[in-house]
């Protein structure tokens, strides 16, 4: 098969590249996979009102987000079990992330610990938490991620139970022999098996993650870090203004991808909503679908200031490795300078909401 131009190109070779349990658990979305569909198609339904005779020779996506400038508006979302997509998983992508100066968000149930990939990528990490209802392993996560230089936290909000992924129902899935939850060997949660009837994630949520999680415990977050907190899986305005007012520096506008719940509102539909709501008073991202550098604009315009790339990264770490990852953001960057230029956009800054047709109400 020859390189993919394009990230969607990058899934076909992955599942050659991946035993079809471990496809699965990465492609699969809950229920029907409605709103897996419906993330990318409400991306391809927005159309762009595009200007011309504005001179876009010179291009520049670089943003400054919490505090920091980046060179592109692009984050790696948290995805758990990179190692069983490639050998090198998580440490891999980081580094691919590193040389891009792309942020990587290493999650709590990675198979590499979070010092590990720290000490094997100097580029800028924020790491995803899960709340466990054991709060002494919560605060121990965080302060190793502190230690470690990680830079800000994402508190996953929308997982007090997992979603019904029915692939891995199906497949009765556990993590591969060989792999664990690193970084919660420690704490005597390394392991994440099925029992035969429920699949290993499933159980795991159940048994260790707290459903009683509530905004109070964003301000417990708040009070025992000194690390900026974005809540992760907000989709309503309202929940939106509480992240903010109970502390939060920021939302991701997220569906987990779509495997949560099912036929939930497409992300980028409840993006603008979110966005008025947060109102400048913290930073908004989203995640979910993001195939095309069209996307990375349309989000934008509609007021995300940056946007996480979640399976495509782990298809192009399971092709190729640290290169595949490498691969997989550069054509993305690609796509979105190309669809800067071709906007009319020299700069991030001439992204706005006019750009996008009919009226933006109407997503909401
Ligand atoms: C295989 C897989 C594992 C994931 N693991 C996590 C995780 O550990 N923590 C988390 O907050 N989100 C996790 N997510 C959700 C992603 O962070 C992100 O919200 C989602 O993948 C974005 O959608 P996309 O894959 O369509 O880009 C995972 C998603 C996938 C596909």
């Amino acid at each position: 098969m020859p390189d993919p131009v394009n990230l969607l190109e990058y899934e076909a070779l992955a599942r050659q590249a991946l035993s079809g349990p471990a496809f699965d658990y990465f492609a699969a979305g809950a229920g029907a996979e409605i709103t897996v569909r419906e993330n990318r198609g409400a991306f391809d339904d927005l159309r762009l009102r595009p200007r011309v005779l504005v001179p876009v020779g010179r291009r520049d996506q670089s943003i400054t987000l919490l505090g920091r400038s980046l060179p592109s508006p692009l984050v790696v979302a948290p995805i758990a079990f990179q190692r069983m997509a490639h050998p090198d998983g998580e440490v891999a992508t980081a580094r691919a992330c590193a040389s891009a100066g792309i942020v990587f968000v290493a999650s709590t149930v990675a198979t590499t610990g979070l010092e590990e990939i720290a000490a094997a990528s100097a580029g800028p990490k924020w790491f995803q938490l899960y709340v466990f209802k054991d709060r002494g392993v919560t605060r121990s996560l965080v302060e190793r991620a502190e230690a470690a230089g990680y830079e800000a936290l994402q508190v996953t909000a929308d997982v007090p139970v997992m979603g019904r992924r029915e692939a891995d129902v199906r497949n009765c899935f556990s993590l591969p022999e060989g792999l664990t939850v690193k970084n919660l060997e420690n704490a005597g949660h390394g392991c994440m098996v099925s029992d035969g009837v429920e699949s290993g994630p499933s159980l795991y949520t159940r048994y260790l993650f707290d459903p009683d999680l509530s905004w109070r415990d964003v301000e417990w977050l708040r009070s025992i870090t000194r690390l900026p907190v974005l809540v992760k899986g907000v989709l309503r305005g309202d929940d939106a203004d509480r992240a903010i007012s109970h502390g939060a520096a920021g939302v991701v506008v997220s569906n987990h991808g779509g495997r949560q719940l099912d036929t939930v509102i497409p992300t980028v539909r409840a993006l603008p909503e979110v966005v008025n709501a947060v109102a400048g008073r913290g930073v908004v991202l989203v995640d979910g679908g993001v195939r095309r550098g069209t996307d990375v604009l349309k989000a934008l315009a509609l007021g995300a200031n940056a946007v996480q790339v979640g399976r495509p990264v782990l298809w192009g770490l399971a092709v190729a490795g640290e290169t595949g990852v490498t691969r997989v953001l550069s054509l993305l960057r690609e796509e979105f300078d190309n669809a800067m230029a071709l906007c009319g956009c020299p700069t991030i800054g001439h992204i706005t909401r006019d750009l996008i047709a009919g009226r933006v109400a109407h997503l909401q």
